[in-house]
């Protein structure tokens, strides 16, 4: 028979959602078990561009005050991983050139000066930017020091551990899973694109993949994030850059697709022309946690002592932060420093 743990919070799902609210939780001296199906930061955490994308303009407005409040929040999240993992997380890139109208009035006008002296590889012929004081990160760096972090911190990591079944029980939650049985006085679905499913489920989320693909351009060629309404480009300041992403809905499919890398390559190198492609092509998915709306669910779930957490879409990087803080904030019966009432897991009353 599996043994049982005891614990104060257990979370479903090792993302970066799940994590972060963990490592929030266990600085409030709560216990935690985060428990993943797979291995940590390996799905859309990982997949992710990493841009901190405050002002996209395809964001819905009732996003902003947890974007703007992330952002706030971004120095201290990464300095606590940064410090509890010993390993570096670096913002990336500082500015975005942003096609499009931006999404708060902070943009201000690109000039050929700044393109050449932040994006001198750059093709803008038949582009508008505007630029953005933005941020980016490589997920990869958060995909080594997050789940490290976790650890110093004192919380418990259970990878290849789904979750089969949970079911009330006296003041909490029994969570069985594949390795072991958690007593946990609450649980928190931060499950992303499968956050949907039984058993954690009963919130509307579903799997939005994207194809990301990386190129090669000398680091100082571009030295900030591209983004136009059909691909953005993400300079990882080694060589790399990142391209993305498509939109599709083709269910849990998370296989790469000869058509999509090649719509994104094309449309990279006419952005940036002189960007190489490597041999063997490098080239993934990630399946983002989509909702009707467009915005997450974060609050309190229909069964007693459970929470969701997820629906993220394009920014579950970006919002992993006030996240963590709102969800540690609301579970512990004090008020969210951003109102989570556009939020709720309710406004799908079917569900
Ligand atoms: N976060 C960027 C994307 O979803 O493609």
């Amino acid at each position: 028979m599996n043994r049982t743990d005891v614990v104060d919070v257990a979370i479903a799902g090792a993302g970066i959602i799940g994590l972060s609210l963990a490592l929030e939780l266990r600085q409030r001296g709560l216990s935690v078990t985060v428990m993943e199906r797979g291995q940590a930061m390996s799905s859309a955490s990982w997949a992710a561009g990493g841009m901190l994308a405050v002002n996209d303009p395809q964001n819905p407005a009732e996003l902003m005050p947890l974007c703007v409040r992330s952002w706030e929040l971004y120095p201290s999240y990464l300095e606590i991983i940064e410090s509890l993992s010993s390993l570096p997380v670096p913002i990336r890139t500082r500015r975005t050139l942003q096609e499009g109208e931006p999404a708060s009035k902070s943009g201000q006008d690109t000039t050929a000066t700044e393109i050449a002296q932040l994006a001198p590889g750059l093709n803008p012929a038949g582009h508008s930017f505007v630029w953005l004081e933005e941020g980016s990160v490589d997920p990869n760096d958060l995909r080594a020091a997050l789940p490290a972090a976790l650890l110093a911190a004192g919380g418990t990591l259970l990878e290849s551990a789904e979750v089969l079944g949970i079911e009330s029980a006296d003041g909490g939650v029994r969570v069985q899973t594949e390795r072991e049985n958690i007593l946990a006085g609450t649980f928190v679905n931060c499950c992303g694109a499968w956050a949907g499913g039984e058993p954690c489920g009963g919130v509307p989320v579903e799997p939005i993949k994207g194809h990301m693909v990386n190129v090669r351009c000398a680091p100082d060629r571009l030295r900030c994030v591209v983004r136009t309404p059909g691909v953005y480009l993400v300079p990882r300041g080694d060589g790399r850059v990142t391209v993305g992403a498509t939109l599709e809905h083709v269910g849990f499919d998370e296989g790469v697709r000869e058509a999509q890398v090649s719509g994104l390559l094309e449309a990279a190198l006419r952005l940036l022309p002189e960007a190489t492609i490597p041999s063997p092509i490098d080239a993934w998915t990630g399946l983002r946690p989509g909702t009707p709306d467009g915005l997450p669910i974060l609050g309190p779930a229909q069964r007693a002592n459970c929470w969701h957490a997820t629906g993220h879409y394009r920014d579950g990087i970006l919002l992993a932060p006030v996240t963590a803080r709102v969800m540690a904030q609301a579970m512990l019966g004090e008020t969210p420093e951003v109102s989570l009432a556009a939020f709720s897991p309710s406004r799908f009353r079917s569900w």
